[in-house]
């Protein structure tokens, strides 16, 4: 099956991240119909479209556009969550490095249709190349009259964008945590509903506020010029459209691909030009946080919001995602999983905020005993002390980092738990001896680690 371009389409177009070659193919076509209609109307494309939020959880747009209050005595505000922390995702980079201009078409119909007069992307701190696109792409749209005021002659709509460049916390990609750094505070998540009011009611600066992914406004734009019926014949029932898809890892063509949702998994791994360096092993097919499929189940599952692998923990059953943010690693039989875990928990355990207890210790903790098995001190009770500790931090965190933390280690256990043996009981990889790592990274000695 071949890729479905629909905001990929023009990438390779020489110039493409600059107005007039943008306009050329099509550009601001989507606002300028947008502004031909009621903002109801828009609101109604975007739900006919079917589009679901693009950022990893998929909810659906049109809910929260058509939820902020129509009163404008406060001032709203559109946010572009373009943080991109999910390791294996890098596809919001792209967008905003070859395809500005598109993003910033999307903010804009999306202003026009919450009645919002600034807009802020924020953006990690990692991506200079990406920002210096998307700084110039917005000078470009002020000349043209797409940014400031009157937008294309339009009496009475004004909106301002403003770029924020983040620190390159994974955590500030989190909608609250994001709202909290763009106004200068420590990047923290804040309550959530139904104990604090929902973003579209009190975002940043107590105001209405829409926060949105990067790709989420891209395709806002495509639904506009093209219509939210044709848009909702890509996909599936549920999962409408199409989805950039992050390949990397053991794969000739690594790159972001772009398919119709429902996408086979299988498929994604030919598209990339198939597995390098062995057979395939497993696929983490959603960002870090998915739980990983063994090459055995591949042939189950598609990429679609559908999708969800069961875990078990010792009282609970979950349901976890399988598309997520579209961060669709590929591993072959030479790797070693419980060492890829460790890496896993490393990254969450740095990452981890530290305001709430569950996450705080307990991603410690899962990395002290990964890193204990993997280095030859595995205890015999090691695998049921992790499964017990995540059990302890998903769903019982602050907020969903440390879930995302949890995840991975349960997909990771529930699959092959005999690597997880064999390290404790032989004391060295299943895999080989070339596969031994090395001793683990110190973590930030500032940072408290309790014994387990
Ligand atoms: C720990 C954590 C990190 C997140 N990082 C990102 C991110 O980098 N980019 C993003 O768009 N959404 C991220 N999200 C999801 C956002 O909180 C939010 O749901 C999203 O920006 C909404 O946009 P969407 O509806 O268009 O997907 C993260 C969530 C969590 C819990
Ligand atoms: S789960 Fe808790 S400690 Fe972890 S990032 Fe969220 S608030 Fe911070």
């Amino acid at each position: 099956m071949a890729e479905t371009l629909v905001l990929l389409k023009h990438r390779d177009v020489p110039g493409i991240e600059n107005i007039d070659i943008y306009e050329q193919h099509g550009g601001y076509a989507g606002l300028k119909k947008a502004l031909a209609m009621e903002r109801d109307a828009v609101i109604n494309e975007i739900k006919t479209s079917g589009l679901r939020g693009r950022g990893g959880a998929g909810f659906p747009a049109w809910i929260k556009w058509s939820g902020i209050p129509k009163d404008t005595k406060k001032p709203h505000y559109v946010l572009c969550n373009a943080d991109e922390g999910e390791p294996g995702t890098f596809k919001d980079r792209e967008l905003m490095l070859k395809l500005p201009h598109m993003v910033i078409e999307g903010m804009i119909i999306a202003a026009y249709a919450t009645q919002s007069a600034k807009g802020y992307i924020y953006i990690r701190g990692e991506f200079v190349e990406s920002a210096r696109s998307i700084r110039r792409a917005i000078d470009q749209a002020y000349k043209k009259g797409y940014l400031g005021k009157s937008i294309c002659g339009k009496e009475g709509f004004d909106f301002d964008l403003y770029i924020h460049m983040g620190a390159g916390s994974y955590e500030c990609g989190e909608e609250s945590a994001l709202m909290s750094s763009l106004m200068g505070e420590r990047g923290q998540p804040r309550l959530k509903f139904p104990h604090a009011p929902l973003p579209i009611h009190e975002g940043v600066w107590q105001s209405p506020t829409l926060i949105n992914n990067v790709e989420t406004y891209a395709a806002a734009s495509q639904i506009l010029a093209h219509g939210g019926a044709w848009y909702a014949t890509m996909g599936t029932e549920n999962s409408k459209g199409t989805k950039i898809i992050s390949v990397s890892g053991h794969v000739k063509k690594p790159g972001n691909y772009e398919v119709e949702l429902g996408y086979p998994v299988l498929d994604m791994i030919e598209l990339a030009g198939g597995v390098t360096g062995g057979k395939l092993k497993a696929v983490i097919p959603g960002g870090s946080s998915v739980p990983i499929i063994p090459a055995e189940l591949c042939k189950d599952f598609k990429l679609d919001y559908d999708a969800h692998q069961v875990v078990q923990y010792s009282m609970r059953t979950m349901r976890l995602p399988v598309v997520g943010s579209g961060g669709f690693m590929v591993f072959n039989d030479k790797t070693d999983i419980v060492v890829l875990m460790r890496r896993t928990a490393e990254f969450y355990t740095h990452e981890s905020c530290g305001k709430c207890t569950p996450c705080r210790e307990g991603t410690r903790w899962i990395f002290k005993i990964l890193s204990r098995i993997t280095t030859g001190g595995g205890l015999p009770g090691d695998i049921d002390l992790l499964v017990n500790i995540c059990d302890q931090i998903d769903g019982r965190s602050y907020c969903g980092l440390g879930d995302a933390a949890a995840w991975p280690i349960m997909g990771a256990i529930k699959h092959f738990r005999h690597e997880f043996e064999y390290w404790i009981e032989h004391k060295r990889s299943p895999v080989g001896e070339d596969c031994l790592p090395p001793a683990p990274e110190p973590l930030n000695p500032l940072l408290t680690l309790t014994p387990v």
